[in-house]
């Protein structure tokens, strides 16, 4: 053998041994608690054979406690650049096998080298955490690597999307960084995230919880809202991250792909004439008029178990990628409260940051009122989502189905908001309030001083309330909605605003940057 070949043949030798570095023994343990290695993770991710990894040699460079003594190649994550239905991709993923994915210093640098190059290249970044948090031997090296991936989270916020799937241990002020990121997504029973573990937990509070039951990913998808997805297993993970990129561009100057599709934009939905149930008190279920309108029928939902009263996803329309934004009256009657504002005020942001049109399904009775509401800052909470439509500046297109009542209705990308179509079905109310509310405060000294007749009082003066504004008409004659429409025809319309939206220019005010209410 010439000495090039040695070499070359000590290269792939070094290779091989870097992409076990953790030991076999480590592998089977990962795999024993039912989870991938950073490599396979990235495997099922990327196109087959797009993997470009980077600083696969580099070395933790930590002196204390007997960790000078071994040296695993890679340093506890993988990273490097790929492609997912062919478009390119940047990606980390912490491998646990190498001291539990522990952060070190030089294992932040190489997740900010690949962090920068996706700002550069325009790409999304992709982390897949699996992690015990900063690196305990190389204390303030470690922290100070966290921090520069959390200054890296947030100036690539808004430029391209970044997206963090939770794969085993997220703890600490590690959590930080999936909490910056556009999307987080969580296996159950295998991922966990908190700031502080159940052991500390039980010696300041005295609580006895499990990790599963403080941060697990039921948890974080239907309590707290930090994660956006729950799910069963990392494969399942997997796909859910690749199908979310299939809605959302490259970066904040590009359009999210187009989808080819034979459901034709002109298809209407007769069942949609008859969905809206006789009693105004009835529900029904919003996620079969967002089906029924969207193209295929494939409606991929952001949040699904948080803030149920709320609907927020991902569709195309006509082939154009959309987020849906819509009440769910069949959830606490579709009502606004603290939770539901701030999921799809987070979503609003979202694509208006990314460049993708709002379709907005408004029956919404009002907010919830309460103390526990009021107490939690449903004020300053509602005005996010306020916030959020009215800064936003992509075209949006709104249809009042049923109710639309009060703040909640200027909140939900109402006309005045810069709503650009917005249209109603003929079952849309448009008021302060509900009928007997706005009766209740009206008459009240009426009813008082003739009790022997309230309910005759009550029963014309609801009457002649909702002659007024039980129907869309009333907004339609000043202009407030562009056109009351038959409920069959909804994707049709909507996709022909898409249409003539597609060129919109709409700027903000020159500012440093907004204060929108936290
Ligand atoms: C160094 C670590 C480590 C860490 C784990 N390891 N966490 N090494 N620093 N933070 C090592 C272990 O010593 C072990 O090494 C290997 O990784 C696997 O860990 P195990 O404990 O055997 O695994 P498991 O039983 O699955 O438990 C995983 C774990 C536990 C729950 C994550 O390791 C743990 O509690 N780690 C410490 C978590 C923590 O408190 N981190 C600091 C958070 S504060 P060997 O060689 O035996 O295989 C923080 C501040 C960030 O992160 C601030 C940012 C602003």
């Amino acid at each position: 053998m010439s000495i090039q070949e040695d070499q070359i043949s000590a290269l792939v030798e070094r290779r091989a041994s870097a992409r076990i570095a953790g030991g076999q023994a480590r592998i089977d343990a990962q795999h024993a608690k039912g989870k991938l290695t950073a490599r396979e993770r990235l495997g099922l991710l990327l196109d087959e054979g797009s993997f470009e990894e980077f600083d696969m040699f580099v070395q933790h460079r930590c002196t204390n406690f007997g960790m000078e003594k071994s040296h695993p190649d890679g340093d506890g994550v993988v990273t490097g650049q790929g492609t997912i239905g062919g478009r390119p991709v940047f990606v980390y993923a912490q491998d646990f096998t190498v001291s539990g994915g522990s952060l070190s210093k030089t294992m932040s640098e190489k997740i900010c080298k690949v962090m920068d190059m996706a700002m550069r290249a325009g790409a999304p970044v992709i982390g897949l955490n699996d992690s015990g948090g900063a690196r305990i031997q190389e204390g303030i090296d470690a922290l100070a690597g966290y921090g520069e991936i959390f200054e890296r989270n947030i100036l690539a916020s808004g430029v391209i999307p970044q997206i963090s799937g939770i794969f085993g241990p997220c703890a600490g002020g590690a959590v930080y960084s999936p909490a910056l990121t556009d999307f987080t997504l969580m296996v159950k029973n295998t991922s966990y995230m908190f700031l502080t573990g159940p052991a500390v937990v039980k010696s300041v509070t005295g609580e006895v919880v499990t990790a599963e039951e403080l941060g697990g990913a039921a948890v974080h998808a239907s309590k707290s809202g930090v994660a956006d997805f729950a799910v069963e297993n990392e494969q399942e993970g997997i796909e859910t991250i690749k199908k979310l990129l299939s809605f959302i561009p490259q970066n904040n100057m590009e359009p999210a792909p187009l989808r080819e599709t034979s459901d034709p934009a002109a298809r209407v939905s007769d069942c949609l004439n008859s969905i809206i149930p006789d009693s105004p008190g009835k529900a029904y279920d919003m996620y079969g008029v967002i089906r029924e309108i969207v193209d295929d029928g494939d409606f991929f939902e952001i949040h699904r178990s948080f803030a149920r009263n709320i609907i927020v996803g991902f569709a195309h329309m006509g082939g154009r990628s959309v987020g849906i934004v819509a009440n769910q009256p069949q959830m606490l009657a579709g009502v606004l409260d603290i939770n539901a504002s701030r999921k799809a005020a987070r979503f609003v942001r979202f694509c208006d940051a990314f460049g993708i049109p709002l379709v907005t399904l408004v029956d919404v009775p009002g907010f919830l009122p309460g103390t526990q509401q009021e107490y939690g800052a449903v004020i300053q909470n509602g005005a996010k989502l306020l916030y959020a439509y009215g800064e936003a500046t992509v075209p949006k297109v709104t249809v009042t189905l049923r109710k639309a009542y009060g703040g909640a209705h200027i909140v939900m990308s109402c006309k005045q908001l810069r709503g650009d179509i917005n249209y109603a079905w003929p079952t849309a109310q448009i008021a302060v309030m509900g009928a007997d509310g706005a009766v209740d405060v009206l008459y009240a000294k009426d009813i008082k001083a003739d009790p022997g007749h309230a309910a005759e009082i009550r029963a014309a003066k609801k009457a002649e309330y909702e002659e007024l504004f039980g129907n869309p008409y009333q907004a339609a004659q000043k202009g407030y909605i562009e056109d009351i429409i038959e409920p069959r025809n909804t994707r049709f319309r909507i996709i022909r605003a898409l249409c003539s939206l597609e060129g919109k220019k709409q700027d903000l005010p020159a500012k440093k940057h907004d204060n929108l209410p936290l």
